[in-house]
């Protein structure tokens, strides 16, 4: 069942025409079980101008569809009242349902809904309403106090709920103040500023986070929005102006953002916007340029995000060390990190935070910053560092890994670090995030916007930052010159040398289709690649679905080799490095109990192999301090092609959002 919905501007809820198609909507939220749902990872986006809001609310949706998300709401004011269609399902079933009941207005919110808990249906979804029915809203976060806030509006006589969500008790929350305030008659001008009074009013009295946008129909030419933990921009446009929970949304109809912080309202009307704080003083935001352009978010000839942005790195590879190589003084050039010489010589200890790949990517970062710079470093899950009382030097320097940067678990650690007076840096691909906004300096990734949600391009960017800082540690301790110099040169050769691995395209691909029945696989690597296994698990298992584990080569004897059989490949990363030899023995290990091998190598390790692994692809030579760069891409390439050939949704897995803005 979809929803749709006409809230009548003149007359009170009680006395409102309510067809029974309707009618059913509030029978059937009257019965629906009581949950808090939780709405995080979703999307927003909002509309004041003079085109028709419709279309751009759907556009806007579409261009965030690859975060995930279960329903899709849209809620338009339409010659004086709100119209409302929302359903569980792709934003096609939304679209269909507006063609069906069309919706016209220059003024709306829409949202794409992606559950954590409670239930995904037609009732949950966004928009939520006021008791009046006249105020729309849309919201990302988790509003913890909403039982408290609720029973005083029910105290208060507010029995009108029609859902048990928290999102519907802001809305009355913010609808009711408004009312209260609006008792006396009040022209136009005066019922903008009293929304805008009642959602800062009703806000202060918040516990938990929100990203915010609403729209009365008492004031058809004003949106408000507003953030807390939920990023929230504001689209600048000539007559018009959007909101959107993340500026792709909106990157087609303009490039001027103004990236909200934590506790800002917005109002914005089609010519102006004001922001103040919570407490009600203008405060001044820049205006800023959208890097990338709506063509960088499409997806050209390639049938997936993903193997555009795979096929993508030797371009980003690049620009992650454009700029950044001093070939004069064999080292590095990082002046976002905001230190001088004599503090980053004083680092005593590296700690390396992230999530999923980003952590994968901070795995190697360890390998990588102990050898080129001898200063002990340490990876640690955000989610777990951020909750562990870890013992911390002075000395102590903290990057935060994330390409979104605006994963909760990250940036929580990130606020944590810097709460204990720790230098805190971020390595970021969006410039405008919330972890690159409030580190203390950092790296940026310049690898584009990533829009398949299993991350590729942006982990080997991570991967070049981190030789960056290897190197640039390395060079103020004990790396030669001469080393430094072979650095740059390894990192110099690897744009060409990527695209020589994309070039065995064919060939992974015909291993994903001989293997497209295995029951799993594992992944097995040693030293620098031994992140790369966990990451080429990481791929394989997400957008797959099939199981995979990575580990390092040489605990398949205590246990792992017990799940060895014949319908398991394991995927062994063995390029001719110092631990080839030791690589070599784990593989004869697997081949001797019939599990098939693929193998990962480069140079004269191939011959080694040549009896021993079922398949091998040999990469380009190069520096052991690089190669997880090569050998990550073939393993992006299997996990995509076995994903494809099992008729997976390769950019938009089941259960899985981009970018994780819940704990
Ligand atoms: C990667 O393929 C995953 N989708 C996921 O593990 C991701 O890397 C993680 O959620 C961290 O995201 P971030 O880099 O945006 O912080």
């Amino acid at each position: 069942m979809a929803i749709t919905i006409t809230f009548l501007q003149q007359l009170p809820l009680a006395a409102t025409r309510v067809t029974r198609r309707q009618q059913s909507f509030y029978l059937a939220i009257a019965g629906d079980t009581p949950a808090a749902t939780v709405q995080n990872m979703c999307g927003i986006v909002g509309y004041v101008g003079r085109a028709q809001a419709t279309p751009i609310l759907l556009d806007g949706l579409r261009r965030l569809e690859y975060r995930g998300y279960d329903s899709a709401g849209l809620a338009v004011v339409q010659r004086g009242r709100l119209e409302t269609r929302k359903c569980a399902g792709r934003i096609a079933a939304l679209a269909k349902l507006v063609r069906k009941e069309p919706v016209s207005g220059s003024l709306g919110v829409s949202h794409t809904r992606w559950a954590t808990h409670g239930k995904v249906n037609d009732q949950n979804a966004h928009p939520h309403f006021d008791a009046s029915g006249k105020l729309a809203l849309v919201h990302n976060g988790v509003i913890e106090n909403y039982q408290a806030l609720k029973e005083e509006l029910i105290r208060d006589g507010d029995t009108n709920f029609r859902s048990e969500t928290d999102t519907e008790v802001l809305a009355h929350l913010i609808g009711k103040l408004y009312d209260d305030s609006c008792a006396s008659t009040v022209d136009a001008p005066g019922k903008k500023a009293r929304l805008f009074d009642a959602v800062r009013t009703a806000l202060r009295q918040v516990i938990g986070t929100y990203g915010i946008a609403l729209v009365h129909a008492d004031v058809p030419d004003f949106m408000i929005g507003a953030r807390r933990g939920s990023p929230l921009v504001l689209g600048v446009g000539k007559g018009e102006n959007f909101l959107a929970s993340d500026v792709s949304a909106i990157v087609a109809y303009t490039r001027d953002a103004v990236y909200l912080n934590d506790f800002d309202v917005v109002a914005a009307g089609t010519d102006k916007f004001e922001i103040t704080s919570l407490a009600g003083d203008s405060t001044e935001h820049p205006v800023s340029k959208v890097e990338f352009t709506a063509e960088d978010v499409r997806k050209g000839d390639f049938p997936h995000y993903m193997l555009k942005e795979i096929f993508e790195q030797p371009n980003t590879v690049r620009d992650a060390m454009r700029g950044r190589l001093n070939h004069e003084e064999c080292t590095a050039r990082l002046g976002g990190l905001n230190m001088v010489a004599p503090q980053l010589r004083d680092v005593g200890r590296i700690v390396l935070t992230g999530c999923g790949t980003a952590l994968h990517a901070g795995r190697v970062g360890e390998y990588l910053i102990e050898r080129l710079a001898n200063i002990p470093t340490e990876v640690d899950y955000a989610s777990e560092f951020r909750h562990r009382n870890t013992p911390m030097t002075s000395e102590t320097l903290v990057f935060a890994i994330s390409q979104s940067g605006e994963t909760a678990d990250t940036l929580g650690a990130l606020r944590e670090s810097r709460r204990k007076g720790f230098r805190t840096l971020g390595i970021c691909n969006n410039v405008a995030s919330t972890i690159a906004r409030e580190s203390d300096g950092g790296v940026y990734m310049h690898a584009g916007p990533e829009i398949g949600v299993a991350a590729t391009k942006s982990f080997t960017s991570q991967l070049v930052i981190l030789t960056l800082l290897g190197l640039l540690f390395g060079r103020m301790r004990n790396l030669s010159a001469a080393e430094g110099s072979r650095v740059i040169e390894a990192l110099e050769a690897l744009p060409q040398q990527v695209e020589a691995v994309l070039d065995l395209n064919d060939q992974i691909k015909a291993i994903a289709k001989k293997y497209a029945n295995a029951n799993g696989f594992l992944f097995f690597g040693r030293q620098f690649n031994y992140p790369i296994a966990l990451e080429g698990a990481l791929k394989m298992k997400e957008i797959t679905y099939l199981f995979a584990e990575g580990h390092p080569s040489a605990e398949l004897k205590h246990g792992i080799i017990a799940l060895i059989r014949s319908d398991l490949p394991s995927v062994f990363i063995a390029p001719d490095d110092s631990v080839f030899s030791k690589n070599l023995n784990n593989i004869e290990q697997v081949k001797a109990r019939k599990g098939p091998i693929i193998a990962l190598t480069s140079g004269n390790c191939a011959k080694h192999l040549k009896e021993i692994a079922n398949e091998i692809v040999v990469l380009p030579e190069a520096l052991d301090y690089v190669m997880p760069i090569l050998t990550a891409v073939p393993l992006q390439l299997l996990a995509y092609h076995l994903a494809a050939q099992l008729g997976r949704d390769v950019d938009k897995p089941r259960n899985l959002a981009k970018s994780v803005t819940v704990e």
